[in-house]
């Protein structure tokens, strides 16, 4: 035979077989109820400006990586099979790569194929096009790209031993969303492109690796000197950006039936005590919207320089080790990450323009998943934290950029990435379901993921889909929505309520009291309050025209930080929203503990706000900035490093 070709298969059927395919562990468990016709139909594909791909001419169905992680050189080397299915005719198969060097190009009997790389795009990296023998209708070609990755990666980040919790193995992971994966992965890197994926990660002897996919070789298997090699498959077709990897010294432990916790081990009995209701998430969130489709689901907790606060991974969730609280009270960020399992991970934003049908519904079944696990006061105070913060972001955006759906010409996907698309999205949501009543409004949206399972989805799909299953027609429920408003309008539409919460009420007395009234820090009632209502209490502002610098007087903050021990405070969220304050009032006592805290964990959420502040003060703040920023810089993941640069510039070496 002069060329691999498989019998197939225009896409839809591609869709089919992969999801046959699957077995009980990997995907579709044949348990699982069927999906509805709806979500073979074919897909159309929109024009997504983050990649280079053209998937209507030829596009990815599978990609199988076989790669070696060299820790000394900092790169994954070796090669990526893709699977691609192409119109009758075409000869141009278009990839998206950064940073990559490309090795060869060659067909599945090892002769060589014609490419090219394209121009330098800083954010986008470079088109590679191969050139392939002329499609036939129904076939699978393949091409093997061989390649390596750069030590500067953006996806990537090698960690030394140093930058660990055991201190004597060094660590790799990845983070793909939103156009990184293309720096680890030759593929087609836009959401609406789902493909399945096989890997053969290969590491050194005392280290294990785990991906976002069945792990085939729990234990590893013998490879070459010193080596050991790791088996994946995912079965369900994933967006690209859902390719993920993390290899280290990692330990694992079964928190209940399919969920469980890896991490170093060291931190293992800590973590898996935090996430001991793992379980009971994941029933809510299948009693709220339907099975889990994904088999297993894990937690990955990662050493502190992880930027994000977690990462929706199909199957194994990539979270940063500052929500290991001790009390459980941050494990929201778990119920958000799981719930991603249906709307991002099942139900895929077609393009980043559309990232409110990610994080917007996410954020919704989120609070949805901790009231039913936690009750409803737990559920509310999110709710206004989180509303509150959308407050804040809708003052300071241009109004361009506070409509739900977005355009991102010439911009970063990472431009979306606001409390607009989290916060407004979900406010939408439970205006929706305010005015139609829980009831239909579940029985919809279990509906929606159902109907549009593994399949991209854009605004103008959102509208037609709850037009036709949710408003059938009804004139006067279409004008109470609002709908086009929510989406295409800056700011709140008139429909908009805000949440109230009766303990969140209460600490705005406490609050009054202590920044108004100038009382003793002695009558916050701290110690009653759990994070939420402490959350709340610091990020109170006051109002009007003594919104200025200087709302507290240095002995108002000594009183605070002591009479609270807040220099002495683990959660990372109190601490943040602490030092937010001591930041803005130049409260030089706090600059040693927010030392430590921007060298001590890399979530971007916490890091950039707080150089941002110091940033903004000045005399005062930018010699500290600049002097911290120094010392934290190489222990940052190029996602936090790249963002503050923006802020502060690059360090002199
Ligand atoms: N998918 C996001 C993280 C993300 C978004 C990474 C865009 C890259 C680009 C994830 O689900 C998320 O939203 N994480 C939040 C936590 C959440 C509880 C709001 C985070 O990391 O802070
Ligand atoms: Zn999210």
């Amino acid at each position: 035979m002069s060329r691999a070709r498989l019998t197939l298969m225009a896409s839809a059927l591609a869709l089919a077989a992969a999801l046959s395919a699957c077995d009980g562990l990997g995907g579709q468990a044949s348990d699982m109820p069927p999906l509805p016709a709806s979500a073979t139909a074919p897909v159309t594909y929109e024009r997504d400006i983050h990649s280079y791909a053209q998937p209507q001419v030829a596009r990815v169905t599978h990609v199988a990586l076989d790669l070696v992680a060299d820790f000394e050189g900092r790169t994954l080397s070796g090669s990526a099979t893709l699977d691609v299915t192409g119109q009758a005719g075409a000869t141009q198969v278009v990839l998206d790569t950064r940073n990559l060097d490309i090795r060869s190009v060659t067909d599945a009997e090892g002769r060589p194929l014609v490419f090219a790389l394209g121009e330098e795009n800083p954010l986008l990296g470079r088109p590679l096009t191969v050139t392939v023998p002329a499609f036939e209708a129904d076939t699978v070609q393949k091409i093997v790209v061989s390649y390596s990755t750069r030590p500067d990666a953006a996806a990537l980040q090698w960690l030394t031993p140093g930058q660990t919790a055991g201190g004597s193995q060094p660590f790799l992971f990845s983070q793909g969303q939103a156009i990184l994966t293309r720096t680890w992965v030759p593929t087609q890197d836009s959401p609406g492109i789902r493909q399945t994926y096989a890997a053969t990660i290969t590491v050194p002897e005392a280290l294990k690796a785990v991906m976002s996919a069945e792990m085939l070789t729990p234990e590893g298997e013998e490879a070459s000197d010193g080596a050991r090699s790791y088996r994946f498959r995912m079965t369900n077709p994933v967006p690209p950006y859902l390719i993920a990897l993390a290899v280290g010294d990692l330990a694992f432990a079964e928190v209940g039936e399919d969920v469980g916790v890896w991490t170093e081990p060291s931190r293992l009995a800590a973590a898996r005590a935090e996430f001991s209701e793992l379980r009971q998430l994941v029933d809510a969130a299948e009693g709220l919207y339907g099975p889990y489709r994904w088999g297993r689901y894990d937690l990955l907790v990662l050493p502190p320089s992880f930027p994000f606060g977690g990462m929706e991974n199909p199957r194994l969730t990539f979270a940063t080790p500052t929500i290991v609280a001790g009390d459980k009270s941050l494990v929201s960020l778990v119920a958000h990450e799981l719930a991603h399992s249906w709307s991002g991970n099942l139900v895929t934003n077609a393009t980043w323009a559309d990232f409110w049908l990610n994080e917007g519904f996410t954020t919704y079944f989120e609070n949805r998943i901790m009231e039913a696990v936690y009750g409803i006061e737990r559920a509310r105070m999110l709710q206004v934290l989180g509303y509150n913060d959308l407050q804040t972001t809708l003052a300071d955006l241009p109004a361009a950029d506070t409509r739900l759906r977005l355009d991102l010409t010439g911009r970063d996907p990472d431009d979306g990435l606001t409390d607009v698309a989290y916060e407004k999205g979900a406010a939408f949501l439970r205006t929706i379901e305010r005015i139609v009543g829980r009831e239909r409004f579940d029985a919809w949206l279990k509906g929606y993921f159902e109907r549009n399972a593994f399949r991209p989805m854009n605004t103008a799909g959102f509208l037609s889909d709850i037009r036709t299953h949710l408003i059938a027609g009804d004139a006067e429920l279409e004008r109470q929505l609002m709908l086009e408003a929510w989406i295409d309008q800056p700011g709140l539409p008139s429909n908009a309520q805000a949440p109230v919460s009766t303990a969140l009420t209460a600490v705005d007395t406490s609050a009054r009291a202590f920044f108004v009234d100038k009382g003793p820090a002695s009558a916050i009632p701290w110690r009653r309050w759990s994070t939420q209502e402490r959350q709340h209490f610091l990020a109170w502002r006051p109002t009007g025209a003594a919104a200025t610098r200087d709302w507290l007087t240095p002995a108002q903050l000594a009183d605070l930080e002591t009479t609270l021990s807040l220099a002495n405070e683990g959660n990372a969220e109190v601490l943040f929203a602490w030092l937010q304050i001591a930041v803005a009032h130049r409260y030089q006592p706090a600059v040693s503990t927010v030392e430590r805290f921007l060298t001590t964990q890399g979530r971007r959420k916490f890091v950039l706000p707080l150089f941002t502040s110091l940033w903004a003060e000045g005399d005062w703040g930018r010699p500290i900035a600049t002097r911290i920023y120094a010392q934290a810089r190489p222990g940052y993941h190029p996602v936090t490093s790249g963002s503050v640069d923006d802020v502060v510039g690059v360090p002199a070496a």
